[in-house]
């Protein structure tokens, strides 16, 4: 085959890694003698056809920095008939034979969408801290927003044992428990509150009291953000009814998502930045590039984000049976 023209973008969320993978996406077509175009602020960039070239130098130092230097976004107009119809009007326009989009579930049911509407070649990344696309072992930013939010942990570890008081730490995730559950089980959390499972306070709270029995002082619980209704806040509160302590509460927020990506995070991204163009030379459509059990691998779109890929129950029990 002649040279390829690659389009590629971030979407949604950021997450760190986008830039790795974008790296990774430019050099290696580049290396092939193909040409790449990026698309800037996610689908937006297609709907108002804000596309630039990008070689090999335009990638230079970035490998180590959160965020996307592309910028991205959230764009409900592309969710739209008449969007999807405009991206690959811009996509024909631009003579794009393959897109590559890096995201979560909401850009690669983008994806989908734009499948339909356009003949070309569509590839996805597994681009979001949360870890909750499924066919791929781990996300790209998620190892780093644990690795952030277990330093948090660490750190309110040590006030919480100094002044003996209880705290919760809400971390980010509406839909999925992963980056809760691994930050709880490495900073030896007392508890954890994910969404996919229903969260019973009283035994919580019961939980905790046998702890203080047991000669605990103090305690940190790692709640998701989605686990309950109102978050850290609304547990901290019925907690305090329950038992009549405090509870401090540490919200970490979008500090999740930036900072440099970890080196796991690094090495996944540019191998699937890489893989995805491979694919694509290929032939390869309509599929997410992922990796499971170390194995670069694609997985249909329609089970990437359709299927649910469950925590790992084993691990969940694991960390309560050790938070006695
Ligand atoms: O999907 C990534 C994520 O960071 C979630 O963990 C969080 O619930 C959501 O995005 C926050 O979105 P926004 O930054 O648009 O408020």
């Amino acid at each position: 085959m002649g040279h390829m023209r690659f389009a590629v973008l971030t979407s949604g969320g950021d997450a760190p890694g986008m830039n790795a993978a974008l790296r990774g996406v430019v050099r290696e077509a580049s290396s092939l003698g193909h040409v790449v175009l990026g698309v800037q602020r996610g689908y937006y960039g297609l709907l108002e056809e804000h596309l630039l070239h990008l070689g090999p130098r335009d990638v230079s130092n970035i490998l180590q920095r959160g965020g996307t230097f592309l910028r991205t976004s959230r764009c409900p107009e592309f969710a739209t008939p008449e969007g999807v119809k405009k991206a690959a009007e811009t996509l024909r326009a631009n003579a794009v034979d393959a897109l590559i989009a890096i995201g979560g579930n909401g850009t690669l049911t983008g994806c989908m969408r734009l499948a339909e509407e356009w003949k070309g070649q569509v590839l996805g990344l597994p681009g979001t801290i949360d870890n909750d696309l499924y066919g791929t072992d781990e996300t790209i930013g998620y190892d780093t927003a644990v690795t952030t939010a277990l330093d948090a942990i660490d750190k309110i570890r040590d006030t919480a044992e100094a002044h003996e008081r209880h705290f919760l730490v809400e971390v980010m995730g509406r839909h999925a428990g992963f980056i809760a559950l691994q930050a709880a089980l490495c900073g030896g959390a007392e508890e954890v509150l994910v969404p996919e499972d229903p969260v019973d306070i009283a035994a919580i709270s019961e939980r905790l009291q046998k702890g203080k029995r047991a000669g605990k002082t103090s305690s940190i619980l790692v709640v998701a953000e989605g686990a309950y209704p109102g978050g850290a806040a609304a547990v901290a509160e019925e907690l305090h009814k329950l038992t009549g302590n405090d509870y401090r509460v540490s919200v970490l927020g979008h500090m999740q998502r930036g900072g440099s990506p970890t080196a796991r995070d690094r090495l996944l991204s540019t191998r699937l930045g890489a893989f995805a163009v491979r694919s694509a030379i290929a032939g390869e459509t309509g599929q997410m590039a992922g990796e499971a059990g170390g194995r670069l691998v694609l997985v249909p779109f329609a089970d990437a984000v359709g299927k649910k890929k469950d925590l790992d129950r084993d691990l969940l029990a694991l960390a309560r049976r050790l938070a006695l």
